[in-house]
């Protein structure tokens, strides 16, 4: 019997309506449209608005479209594994809220926290229970509605982050397509760098918390992406050296939308052109564990059965990695 691997037979995304500009963030901290586009790439993002909607709104919306897509029922997938910074609540988890939703009803599910690399290292779990044969229809979501933990009063934080969500459908094949490699890497000595610094069981809400604002995102940007264009670099170079790949043998680079400056570094190293990376940041801004799905979603009518394909991230934690996958359609 041929190895099974575990292949991305689907994908489908979903952002909210409500487009936030450069202009419109001109009139709510002292920044602007060159500042902005100059360092970051990012033109606008997408905002959820509405009282009661959250991250499972935005994973349950991406996930229905990818099974109208697939012409599948609900009921048929086993397992929802739901990568987000920003869950519904800290417990219980997101995916089953999304279960719910989308009427999963013979789903189990779980949340994974690895920050913006949540969503490759949700992938590679998932496609261990297919590549062992424990199950055959497996979602992997990522969804983030980080305008719930930005604050709009911080110019360093608030330009960067969108919401937005993006979900795959992962089954088993036979022709050796699909995962075919990973390297994940963390080092929580970066925590410092990138957090929220309350809310948790380190420091629990309190009036004080709150009026320190510290359930927003905290980030020492010069710092972070420091480390993130030397690691990202390194780990993507890596993953070609360890499968023999040059940048010619590269169809696609599929890069964490964070900053158009870091993805650039990235595809220098591995020696891979523009025109095969795909980049929507100018668009979406960073929509977190919503990044590489969003990406994948746009270019699906580009990418061809057998093409090369790298993911890589780089997030808070610090986590970091990236994913060869062969495209299975
Ligand atoms: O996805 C998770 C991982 N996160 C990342 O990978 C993000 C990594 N970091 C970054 O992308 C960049 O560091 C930022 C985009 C966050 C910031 O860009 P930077 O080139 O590192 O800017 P900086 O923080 O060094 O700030 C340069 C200047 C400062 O002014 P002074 O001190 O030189 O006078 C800032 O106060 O730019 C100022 N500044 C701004 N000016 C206009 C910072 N934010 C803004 C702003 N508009 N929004």
């Amino acid at each position: 019997m041929s190895k099974i691997t575990a292949a991305i037979t689907g994908v489908n995304a979903w952002t909210p309506e409500y487009k936030l500009t450069n202009e419109e963030l001109s009139t709510m901290v002292d920044t602007n449209d060159e500042w902005i586009t100059s360092r970051t790439g990012i033109k606008e993002r997408r905002i959820l608005k509405g009282e009661g909607l959250a991250s499972s709104d935005l994973g349950a919306n991406a996930i229905k479209g990818l099974l109208k897509k697939k012409n599948m029922k609900a009921e048929e997938i086993d397992l929802i594994i739901c990568a987000t910074a920003t869950p519904d609540m800290l417990f219980p988890a997101t995916a089953c809220i999304i279960a719910d939703k989308v009427g999963a009803k013979n789903a189990f599910g779980f949340d994974l926290m690895a920050a913006c690399s949540g969503f490759l290292f949700a992938l590679d779990t998932a496609s261990k229970y297919i590549e062992t044969g424990s199950y055959k229809k497996i979602i992997v979501v990522g969804a983030d509605k980080m305008s719930s933990i930005v604050d709009y009063t911080d110019r360093q934080t608030c330009v960067i982050f969108g919401d937005g969500s993006g979900a795959v459908l992962l089954e088993p094949n036979e022709e050796g397509l699909g995962i075919q490699d990973s390297i994940l890497k963390s080092d929580g000595s970066g925590r410092d760098y990138l957090h929220m610094k309350a809310g948790g069981s380190l420091r629990p809400s309190t009036h004080a918390t709150v009026d320190a604002k510290e359930h927003f995102i905290y980030q020492d940007g010069k710092t972070v992406f420091k480390f993130a264009v030397t690691n990202m670099a390194d780990v993507s170079a890596d993953i070609m050296e360890r499968n023999n790949l040059t940048g010619d043998d590269i169809a696609w680079l599929v890069p964490h939308q964070a900053n158009k400056r870091i993805i650039d570094a990235t595809a220098r190293r591995m020696g891979v052109g523009t025109d095969k990376v795909m980049l929507n940041i100018q668009k979406y801004g960073n929509t977190t564990n919503g990044t590489i799905p969003l990406c994948l979603w746009e270019w699906e009518d580009k990418l061809k059965k057998g093409d090369n394909i790298v993911l890589a991230a780089f997030g808070g934690g610090f986590t970091w990695g990236s994913i060869y996958l062969k495209w299975a359609y």
